[in-house]
């Protein structure tokens, strides 16, 4: 979508994969969903670092809102959970350099039950939110049929830029229609949307990680394409930091959703993560490969029959991104090939190992070298060719 906004994949924070719809405030006050919750990531994602890195956004999910809308036929949030209101917790995020992500759905219910958006409640919806000064709208799609989200989807994007206000704008649409053509348009969703989840949810495992990896690179002719700056895939949120993955498995999921250009949500406990899962998600490199300014999508070079699989990403000022992933459970696998093996054109490239956060000696695309690929892990190089040489780029 073509509003200016998110010119490289968004980054932030979303409550959904690890707080859920947990209303619980008297038993559970730290982790319900509150305006609480959201002021402790915000102030998490300002003094720890995240936001200098371009962690910006801090996302409400569902199950925010009152059973019903108010008077005037407006959304309105639980007054329990948060007491000050919604434009109080804009301000505030505002005041931290940071912006503020909403959910609606559009449905007659959300998918855990609250108000949805009906056809008829599109401009008044889009209008509160921008009356709230809300930044961001991740449109869902439970309860709702084809011929409703046809419209539904085109409409919101048109309410919202209406209404004068900047508001990226997230639709779940393609996830509700299978994510394939020819239920699915991509060239549409790039014009009416900024991201659109494009697949099932991801859930605090390993498995999960690696099903929604899966299904994005088997597909990647289709969606690839669609990629760039202002729309964007989205195989949803980051789980590093949660309790379901390894520090391998969390460092590929790391390297495979910056190959992804995807957006980098996290949904993890920001006040009581650990170093060692910060350490991943605040690596400068593989960030810097997510948010590449070309924006173009990464694509899975090969797979072996040894249960690697080495992915590529084209960036900026003839660079390029590759990791080299193992689907082995059993031991480090010393995998042997060269860049010129991988499609790099003839030259002397500069390697930067990404998660060893070192330079390597330089590569000839003719030399062959060994890589030793932990089980379920990577190992993300960042290449550059020499300036001084002038060879052709990679493919
Ligand atoms: C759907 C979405 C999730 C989350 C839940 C909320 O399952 O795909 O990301 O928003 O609804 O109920």
């Amino acid at each position: 979508l073509d509003n200016g906004l998110m010119r490289t994949p968004p980054m932030g924070w979303l409550a959904w994969e690890r707080y859920r719809c947990d209303i619980d405030c008297q038993n559970d006050p730290k982790n319900c969903i509150s305006e609480g919750l959201f002021r402790d990531m915000a102030d998490r994602l300002s003094e720890d670092g995240w936001r200098e890195l371009g962690y910006s956004y801090i996302n409400i999910d569902d199950c925010w809102s009152d059973m019903n809308r108010d008077g005037n036929g407006r959304l309105q949030a639980d007054a329990k959970r948060f007491p000050s209101g919604i434009p109080h917790l804009a301000r505030y995020i505002h005041n931290r350099g940071l912006k503020l992500g909403i959910y609606g759905d559009m449905g007659t219910h959300t998918c855990g039950g609250y108000p949805g958006t009906t056809l008829d409640k599109i401009t008044t919806d889009a209008q509160t939110f921008a009356d709230w000064e809300i930044d961001m709208l991740k449109l869902d799609g439970c309860y709702s049929n084809v011929t409703e989200q046809e419209q539904g989807y085109p409409a919101m994007s048109k309410a919202l830029n209406a209404t004068g206000r900047p508001i990226a704008y997230s639709c779940s649409w393609p996830a509700y229609q299978g994510g394939l053509p020819p239920q699915v348009n991509y060239t549409l969703l790039g014009e009416i949307c900024n991201l659109w989840r494009n697949y099932g949810d991801i859930q605090d495992s390993w498995s999960s990680v690696l099903n929604i990896a899966d299904w994005f690179f088997k597909n990647q002719d289709i969606l690839q394409p669609a990629a760039g700056p202002g729309r964007w895939n989205d195989p949803d949120m980051l789980v590093i930091g949660d309790f379901g993955l390894s520090m391998d498995q969390s460092r590929s999921q790391m390297a495979l959703w910056a190959i992804m250009a995807a957006p980098l949500f996290m949904s993890n406990d920001l006040r009581t993560i650990s170093s060692e899962a910060r350490t991943i998600l605040q690596n400068k490199v593989a960030i810097t490969i997510n948010q590449d300014p070309m924006g173009v999508q990464g694509r899975r070079l090969l797979v072996e029959s040894s249960g690697i699989e080495v992915f590529w990403r084209p960036l900026s000022d003839k660079t390029s991104a590759l990791v080299f992933f193992s689907r082995r459970t059993d031991m480090p696998y010393r995998y042997q090939t060269s860049l010129g093996k991988l499609h790099y054109a003839t030259g002397t490239y500069q390697i930067y190992d990404v998660f060893a956060q070192r330079e390597m000696p330089a590569l000839k695309d003719s030399t062959s070298f060994l890589v030793s690929i932990n089980p379920t892990g990577v190992v993300m190089w960042y290449i550059s060719a020499p300036a001084d040489e002038d060879q052709d780029n990679a493919h």
